[in-house]
């Protein structure tokens, strides 16, 4: 997965996926995020066919409950074959915990556990709202700084931050973590409603371990010159 683009399948059909799927290359090569949306309406079916095609899956349904439903919903996701998944580090220590407890545990036996990666403060997360409607005392960078620390004492395998948070983070928790980061945009694109953007190239030079891209692919004019532009640009 070393500098991976993960392209988020932001679709409520699976007749905008097969469109779109043959324009970003093979399966081995291809990381795909599938997000609430697309599971929704899909469900574990297409997941497994994704993954059992060969693509690479980020099951991204950023779970936030209490650690025993955690723990059965991870056991189950486990059993997908697939890359990783998100939940959220703001449920907690002993959730994060129970996440990766869940799948260890539902990790069919000669497949790789998924890894867990936990999402700090969503990207669209100003730091007005943080202060305001979250009431949260520390300033942003202070605030995923802490959440991360207590995902990884929990088993967390990486984050899901802000391209602009990587520097910060690594510095603080080190290598051996993934830091995997959305709220992309090319120069010249539209931000909608992402708040802490990056370029592809600047994620590349913050140290992000692979990026998320949704929009500026899926609603390109030309969705495979656009995911080949973005992918040069973050390697
Ligand atoms: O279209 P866009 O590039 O903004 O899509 C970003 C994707 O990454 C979306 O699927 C969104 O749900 C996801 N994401 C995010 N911020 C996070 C975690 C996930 O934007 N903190």
């Amino acid at each position: 997965m070393e500098k991976a683009v993960f392209v988020a399948l932001d679709y409520a059909n699976e007749q905008d996926v097969a469109q779109l799927l043959p324009k970003l290359g093979t399966a081995q090569e291809t990381y795909l995020k599938i997000g609430m949306e697309l599971f929704y309406h899909s469900g574990s079916t297409l997941v497994k066919r994704l993954s059992n095609a060969g693509y690479h899956i980020f099951l991204d349904l950023k779970l936030h409950d209490i650690p025993n439903t955690v723990y059965n919903a991870a056991k189950q996701l486990a059993q997908l074959n697939i890359f990783c998944i998100t939940i959220h580090a703001l449920g907690g220590s002993s959730m994060i915990k129970a996440a990766k407890d869940g799948l260890i545990a539902g990790t069919p036996a000669g497949q790789g556990v998924p890894k867990l990666l936990a999402v700090t403060e969503l990207t669209s997360i100003s730091d007005s709202i943080l202060k305001n409607e979250q009431n949260c005392r520390l300033p942003m960078n202070e605030q995923v700084i802490s959440l991360a620390q207590t995902a990884q004492k929990a088993g967390a395998d990486g984050v899901i931050c802000s391209p602009l948070e990587v520097q910060n983070l690594r510095a603080k928790i080190g290598p051996d973590f993934l830091y995997v980061t959305p709220g992309i945009r090319p120069a010249h694109s539209n931000n909608g409603d992402q708040k802490r953007v990056a370029t592809p190239a600047q994620a590349k030079k913050y140290g992000a371990s692979a990026i998320v891209v949704g929009r500026p692919i899926t609603q390109a004019a030309n969705p495979e010159a656009a995911y080949q532009a973005i992918k040069k640009e973050f390697n």
